[in-house]
């Protein structure tokens, strides 16, 4: 597949095969993620990979504010990426002294470059996926035991797709786009 079909073509997959994606595959697919851009190159997006029904269960009951969308996407998961990021490091340059305003939002930037071109490596690779923003962190957090120092960014469910939806409308490029 060519950059202009994977960028153009990747949507988001809601429902998959009963077919497991397996972990050699996604490790090719982290390692195709790994090559997102982030601040300074600092890298602080993990990838926690689960293919055990009994957890992706639990995270549908107890990690998706009882949103019946995304536990009904949930429900035909083969696997669930939890995509969090190491906190307090991006919007920083320690060797500098340099510092972002006190919001820090680089870090939450990073972890979405990061999601996508999770999402586009796994298409690449032939995997459909679909980001969950309404989730509960916190709660994910938990299930999953996630290091202290890291943070719950994104859900990415995953899997192989069982069919390809129409494309997703999109506005003019000169609604959105200025030149001066
Ligand atoms: C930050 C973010 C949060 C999203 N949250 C959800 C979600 O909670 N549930 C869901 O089904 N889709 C979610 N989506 C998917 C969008 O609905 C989808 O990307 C959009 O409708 C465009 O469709 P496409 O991805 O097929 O091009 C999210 C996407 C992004 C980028």
């Amino acid at each position: 597949m060519d950059a202009k079909t994977l960028l153009k073509e990747r949507r988001s997959i809601r429902k998959f095969k009963k077919d497991k994606v397996n972990r050699e595959l996604m490790n090719d697919i982290i390692e195709l993620s790994k090559y997102a851009p982030s601040w300074a190159n600092y890298q602080i997006a993990r990838y926690t990979i689960i293919d055990n029904p009994e957890i992706i269960k639990q995270i549908a009951s107890e990690g998706v504010k009882g949103f019946v969308y995304n536990i009904s996407t949930l429900q035909e998961a083969s696997g669930v990426a939890v995509i969090s990021y190491v906190k307090g490091k991006s919007g920083s340059l320690d060797k500098y002294g340099l510092a972002n305003s006190s919001k820090n939002p680089w870090e939450v930037f990073d972890a979405g470059i990061a999601t996508h071109q999770f999402c586009l490596s796994a298409y690449a690779y032939g995997v459909g996926s679909v980001v969950m923003g309404v989730i509960d962190d916190i709660e994910i957090a938990r299930i999953i035991n996630l290091p202290e120092d890291e943070t719950v960014a994104a859900l990415v469910v995953y899997g192989y797709e069982e069919s390809h939806p129409k494309p997703t409308p999109r506005k003019e490029v000169k609604e959105i786009t200025r030149f001066l």
